[in-house]
């Protein structure tokens, strides 16, 4: 339907409304041109945080939209996907992220902080983005309140950590086993069914292990991986640095319904 409101207005009304519309537009560009130039900063220091963030945020954007969240709620998953691990890129905390070795108790309290400090990084966006830094702030509490860094518990979680959470998960699982062929994302399927209404929210694991989705995802998760299962190597990674999730105001392909849950999950 077209809009009545510039034949109310007249002439000069519709060309109003008209630039309102352009410069929101414009404003909407710089904003995603702004955030992607964060993440590209971020993959510029720390590649495999770079890609470990693209690959969440692609499977966090499956599990959105099959749980029925309208287009400015699946953008909000999307953003918190994207930063939530921007904590790591701390100076102080850069070389525990990169240390090969089982982390000592002492590491693993300091790389607990991540949350913290990436919500710290995000704060300046809060005006524009509310549910940004609160989301990557939440990523790693838990549905039976045992998470960290404030133990919330159920839904008392903002919904985009909820499923980034979920998401986080999967590729921590699915992706240090992707060369144990056929293991990597059957063994995360199962963890998340396992962390179900205590690490997870549990209609959002009912959402990602819908059929449809699952297949969604691990046709995602294929698109990740090298086509002959190599380990590491140039050529993995250049497969694997191919910006594959986009800020939607360049890419409007995540925006068909292709899957609907039941039901809501808010
Ligand atoms: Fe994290």
């Amino acid at each position: 339907m077209t809009n009545p409101l510039p034949l109310v207005l007249g002439a000069a009304g519709g060309a109003l409304l008209a630039r309102e519309h352009k410069t929101r537009v414009a404003m909407e560009r710089f904003a995603g041109a702004a955030l992607e130039t964060l993440l590209n900063a971020i993959e510029a220091n720390d590649p495999d945080t770079g890609m470990h963030v693209r690959r969440v945020a692609a499977y966090a954007m499956i599990i959105a939209e099959a749980a029925g969240l309208d287009e400015h709620r699946q953008h909000a998953v999307e953003r918190v996907a994207l930063f939530h691990d921007i904590g790591k890129i701390h100076e102080a905390l850069f070389d525990i992220v990169h240390e090969p070795n089982k982390l000592t108790a002492a590491e693993r309290r300091a790389i607990a902080t991540h949350p913290a400090r990436g919500a710290q990084v995000l704060a300046p966006l809060k005006a524009f983005y509310p549910e940004l830094p609160a989301g990557v702030l939440a990523h790693h509490e838990r549905w039976d309140g045992k998470g960290y860094p404030r133990g919330l518990r159920g839904r008392r979680i903002p919904l985009e950590a909820r499923i980034v959470t979920i998401a986080d998960t999967f590729d921590a699982v699915a992706h240090t086993r992707r060369y144990r062929r056929g293991t990597g994302v059957e063994k995360a399927f199962e963890v998340i069914a396992e962390g179900r209404a205590t690490q997870f929210d549990p209609e959002l694991v009912d959402v990602m292990l819908l059929p449809p989705v699952k297949e969604q995802i691990v046709r995602e998760f294929d698109t990740r991986i090298t086509p002959h299962g190599q380990r590491g190597g140039r050529r993995a990674r250049r497969h694997e640095s191919i910006p594959d999730v986009t800020f939607r105001w360049r890419s409007q392909s995540l925006g068909s319904s292709r899957l609907r849950a039941a039901h809501r999950v808010d």
